[in-house]
């Protein structure tokens, strides 16, 4: 197994009067998937190519296993890259597109090949070695971008949206081969993508980036689950968002009022301070909202969607100044069925009610 550790401190990359990355901040473990998820322009890729010395910092510093690498060239780094382009070679077989990285380091032809076949191994396609990139899918000549990328082993791997232009289907196979390879070759793995429900399924920790700085760094249920601003809570899967009061604070349970008319109740912070009087957000998943047993609330339904698997509830609340609810249950066949204009009553646990701040944490 191959594979160190990345330290980044304090590094930043400006173009012209634009902060493309402010000073950021970062420790990606041995062998750790890391995934860096931000709407396009957050930063992401600006941070990757510093990473991999295809850019150069304004400040700061990169360390790999505690070596200063900030103005080594990209060579010299023990990193590969894949992008989303697979960039392969078409004059050259597929054989000879994997060995390529290998006869750049001087690597015997003999010993070349042999490491070719088994990187096609590794991504299950041992059988189109003789072939041209022309004569595979977009799928297949992903896999060899990635065989050619830990054909020589680097020790820590680079992706830039890899997968982003695969069509669904294709891109979820490839998001577990992934998984697979990680698992196997044990490389510390610094993936990017968009995609909230790629990031989700594929990391160890998420590192969620807004306009050139990290919004939030946790593992995927931290950043679902404890949201640590509305912009986290939005980014992530559908949410309900309702204004709140805080009233009292006892450790990390809150009293809240959610609307005048209503009775005080509880929810849990997410790790930040809170203080009495503060005015917060409270969110609650689809999937915890629970529908018709005595709730806090009710509501009336104005729409029900069945996407596939899932069932979503659309509830206008009788309460004033409450915004549309949305609750999610698994579709079950044989259940009675909903109709729009029908009154329900809708609740939900404590423990599943997250106090966010509403502006900046305090
Ligand atoms: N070479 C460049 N010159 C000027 N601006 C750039 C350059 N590269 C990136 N940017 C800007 O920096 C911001 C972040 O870009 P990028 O890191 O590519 O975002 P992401 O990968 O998250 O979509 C964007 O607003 C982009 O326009
Ligand atoms: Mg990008």
């Amino acid at each position: 197994m191959v594979s160190s550790s990345l330290r980044i401190r304090e590094l930043c990359k400006r173009y012209g009067d634009f902060v493309a990355l402010a000073p950021t901040s970062l420790d990606v473990a041995k062998g750790e998937f890391l995934t860096l998820l931000g709407p396009s322009g957050s930063g992401k890729t600006t941070l990757l190519s510093l990473i991999a010395g295809l850019a150069h910092p304004d400040e700061g510093q990169i360390l790999i296993d505690d070596a200063d690498v900030t103005h080594s060239p990209a060579y010299d780094r023990d990193i590969g890259v894949v992008f989303q382009n697979y960039a392969l070679f078409p004059h050259m077989t597929i054989e000879d597109n994997i060995a390529f990285p290998l006869k750049m380091r001087k690597v015997s032809d003999t010993e070349a090949r042999r490491r070719a076949a088994e990187a096609l191994e590794t991504v299950r396609l041992p059988h189109v070695a003789k072939r041209y990139p022309r004569e595979l899918s977009g799928g297949q000549q992903q896999r060899i971008a990635l065989a050619r990328c830990i054909v020589y082993r680097p020790a820590i791997i680079l992706m830039d949206e890899p997968l982003g232009a695969l069509d669904k289907k294709l891109r979820d196979q490839m998001q577990l081969e992934i998984k697979r390879i990680h698992r196997e070759l044990g490389t510390t793995i610094v993936y990017v993508t968009h995609d909230q429900e790629e990031a989700m399924t594929m990391s160890d920790r998420i590192c969620l980036m807004n306009a050139g700085a990290i919004e939030q760094l946790g593992t995927p249920q931290d950043l679902y689950f404890r949201p640590r601003s509305v912009f986290v809570a939005d980014f992530l899967g559908e949410s309900n968002l309702l204004s709140a009061t805080v009233r009292g604070v006892d450790g990390e349970g809150l009293d809240i009022v959610l609307a005048e008319q209503l009775a005080a109740s509880r929810a849990v912070g997410n790790g930040s301070r809170f203080a009495t009087g503060e005015p917060v957000k409270v969110m609650v998943r689809p999937q915890n909202l629970v529908v018709g047993e005595g709730g806090q609330l009710s509501g009336r339904l104005t729409d029900v969607m069945i996407s596939g698997s899932l069932t979503r509830l659309y509830i206008a609340p009788e309460t004033a100044g409450l915004p549309q609810l949305v609750a999610a249950h698994p579709t079950r066949s044989g259940s009675a069925p909903y109709e729009i204009g029908q009154r329900l009553s809708l609740g939900w646990h404590a423990a599943d009610a997250v106090a966010i701040h509403d502006g900046k944490e305090i």
